[in-house]
């Protein structure tokens, strides 16, 4: 048995001080019931402890890259649909995607079993840089791309101001540091554009391993681990194969 202030912050979810306000906040639920005493005592073994909806555990930890191919949902499970985790060669109970991708969109998910690292990756305010390649219908003028890095409004929606990476005439990178439902489209459809391609490159530091094809994945390396692990720092875009026309440090 452990106190589950204690559990938290050994596992790395938050500190002994952040659990109590978590808890207080009703985000945190042991065996489906919201617990309000940071002190209460946990049995690693039995309970199941979620934090803002993701379990936390000392099972053995899995870590998946993923390159999802379009058609899948980033979903533990559906009825209609195959999901990402159908697509992990070892089916161990709790396997979760760390965010999630639009169902035709492509590119790089992690897939865990680690919910102390899910939170750490996409808790509000955590800021860690998504990176994606959109292609686009129509060429972005210099004003589209100014919006897109001051940010913009879309019907009483604020979309926090993105790194704009020129690839070609019709496809740029994106960073972003915020995960809104159907974010890109949203902000392309914005500017009276249309995204007919999305793939997600990087998240963190972790980028997308081009040898994996579509719908391929593979576990994470040590290092790859440990550098997710670490403290959020600035943007690293990876180099694009090309670029051309614009400089990409005069519209950041
Ligand atoms: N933005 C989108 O519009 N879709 C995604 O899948 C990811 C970011």
């Amino acid at each position: 048995m452990i106190r589950l202030d204690k559990m938290l912050s050994e596992l790395g979810v938050c500190t002994r001080s952040e659990a109590k306000k978590l808890a207080r906040a009703g985000r945190i639920l042991v065996n489906g019931v919201p617990e309000k005493s940071a002190d209460r005592k946990i049995d690693e073994l039995q309970d199941e402890v979620l934090v803002d909806d993701q379990a936390v555990s000392y099972e053995p930890f899995v870590y998946y890259l993923l390159n999802k191919p379009a058609g899948v949902v980033s979903a533990s499970s559906s009825e209609d649909y195959r999901t990402v985790i159908d697509l992990i060669p070892e089916q161990r109970r709790g396997l979760f995607p760390v965010g999630r991708l639009d169902k035709d969109t492509e590119g790089l998910l992690l897939i865990t079993n680690d919910g102390a690292l899910a939170h750490a990756l996409l808790a509000p305010g955590r800021h860690v840089d998504k990176e994606y390649e959109v292609q686009y219908e129509h060429p972005l003028s210099p004003a589209d791309i100014a919006v897109l890095q001051k940010g913009m409004k879309v019907q009483d929606e604020v979309f926090q101001p993105a790194v704009y990476l020129p690839v070609r005439e019709t496809t740029c990178r994106l960073i972003l540091h915020e995960g809104r439902y159907h974010e890109i489209k949203r902000m392309f459809e914005a500017l009276g554009n249309r995204v007919v391609h999305l793939k997600r490159i990087r998240m963190k530091n972790l980028t997308l391993d081009e040898s994996l094809a579509p719908g391929e994945c593979r576990l994470l390396t040590e290092a790859e681990l440990k550098a997710l692990r670490e403290p959020v720092r600035q943007p690293l875009p990876a180099e694009p194969s090309s670029r051309s026309g614009h400089n990409p440090e005069e519209n950041q």
